[in-house]
């Protein structure tokens, strides 16, 4: 390794470097693509980023769920460097390659269900969330789509329609696509009535609002995020997400698990739906897949999917193949360090501190998660709940300092969630909760 797995600071954050490039930063890229730390990357290897001014920084966040085999992990690096060394492109619509159809097998076997399945590639997260759509509408011969409150599916204008927070990615940029219907979000924390009633009354309520708002026979897609990420790691209630699956297999709807931010062994599993055993009609991935070379995903059930024409999907770049070449080294690095077992472990590791710290605490209203997808949702006090998002902005800020990546998110923006690279030594996942605590200290 080069970039040593140390957090270490030698200037003051940001550093003199990173002021001068953010200052042409400011004259040059709109204030619209906003950064969490203007600190600029000069090299990232690991769970450290190296920046500019030669602060090492430690990755809580993986560049939003993205680097999960840690970055620039060498095979990811080797079959990248292969690949370009061949080919970069030449549009699979006009002339394909074999890493497109060999990533497509292994997405066809690692998702749930032993059923038949297909996989089109896209972009990015938000490409391949519309692909679930345009394959649920031509495939049902209907054009509602059922999604849910505090959920985020990407930036597009249809997935913004489906994204639920209106600031910022909202606001004054619509209108947006139509026969977009949302239903409430199952989250226990916040349930009006007790997080004991969530199961049964917010599977009411998605019920309700279909036959009440929509229809059930116009509804061609449920999209649904197994754990809610820009929402703060929301889980739904046990028993949640099947009693959605049989529903729709009662109504003929396509069930889809956006599982962008939850997939691929961040949860502790290959998909975070596998902790309940259900099989999704169609599974979105993105984000980790590529290791942070673009690239998002649609597999699922091959007569859904078949409905659409030829041509009805794809794109210039779509599933291109050094995109495609990252994807199955990740892979590859996924199931030879099993990395559902180090995602299990880190949750352990990071929830046991996590529950301390609330005790110690006030403001924080609960940890919650699943595996290494971490959240704390931070109160006013522990009380009546009030969303703290002051609070949230001055403990990121301490780990900022500090030098910790630490995410502000929620629909209140009162969560801090925690994304580390699978791969992340003890000793440097000890080292960022030391960095949280004192954070907490600081901020408290
Ligand atoms: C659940 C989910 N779906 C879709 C997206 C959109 O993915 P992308 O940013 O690659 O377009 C995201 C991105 O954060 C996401 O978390």
């Amino acid at each position: 390794m080069t970039v040593p797995q140390q957090r270490v600071l030698v200037t003051e954050l940001p550093g003199p470097r990173s002021r001068v490039l953010h200052e042409r930063r400011v004259g040059a890229v709109p204030r619209a693509a906003g950064s969490v730390m203007p600190l600029y990357v000069d090299r990232a290897e690991g769970s450290i980023l190296l920046d500019v001014d030669g602060n090492q920084i430690l990755d809580f966040g993986s560049g939003i769920a993205v680097s999960s085999v840690g970055h620039s992990h060498p095979a990811v690096v080797a079959a990248v460097t292969e690949q370009a060394s061949k080919f970069t492109h030449t549009c699979f619509g006009v002339n394909p390659y074999e890493p497109y159809v060999a990533l497509a097998e292994r997405l066809n076997e690692l998702t749930p269900g032993s059923h038949e399945k297909r996989t089109v590639f896209s972009n990015s997260g938000s490409e391949a969330v519309e692909n679930a759509v345009k394959i649920a509408r031509r495939a049902t011969g209907r054009s509602a789509i059922v999604t849910f409150e505090h959920g985020y599916h990407g930036r597009t204008n249809l997935t913004l329609a489906m994204t639920s927070k209106a600031t910022p990615y909202k606001t004054g940029l619509g209108p947006f696509a139509g026969d977009v219907h949302r239903a409430p979000a199952p989250y226990p924390y916040r349930w009006p009535t007790g997080s004991e009633n969530c199961l049964e009354e917010a599977f009411e309520a998605f019920v309700q609002t279909v036959h009440l708002h929509v229809g059930e026979e116009q509804v061609a897609a449920v999209v649904l995020e197994p754990v809610l990420g820009e929402a703060g790691f929301i889980v739904p209630p046990a028993g949640y997400l099947s009693r959605l699956r049989q529903w729709c297999t009662d109504h003929g709807v396509v069930f889809v698990a956006d599982e962008v931010q939850s997939g691929l062994c961040r949860t502790g599993d290959w998909f975070a739906v596998d902790h309940e055993g259900v099989v999704p009609d169609l599974v979105v991935t993105g984000k980790a897949l590529g290791s942070g070379l673009p690239i998002g995903a649609v597999t699922g059930r091959a007569d859904v999917i078949d409905a659409v024409q030829p041509g009805g999907m794809g794109g210039t770049t779509a599933g291109n193949p050094v995109s495609c070449a990252a994807a199955l080294a990740t892979l590859d690095v996924m199931a030879d360090e099993d990395l559902n077992a180090r995602a299990r472990w880190i949750g352990e590791v990071m929830t046991g501190r996590l529950q301390e710290m609330a005790n110690r605490f006030d403001v924080i209203g609960e940890v919650r998660g699943r595996g290494a997808m971490v959240a704390v949702e931070l109160v006013v006090d522990g009380g009546d709940r009030s969303p703290h998002p002051a609070m949230t902005q001055a403990v990121a800020k301490a780990c900022h300092a500090a030098g910790l990546i630490a995410m502000q998110t929620g629909p209140f923006r009162n969560c801090l969630r925690l994304l580390p690279p699978l791969t992340i030594s003890e000793d440097l996942l000890r080292d960022g909760l030391d960095v949280l605590e004192q954070a907490f200290a600081t901020a408290a």
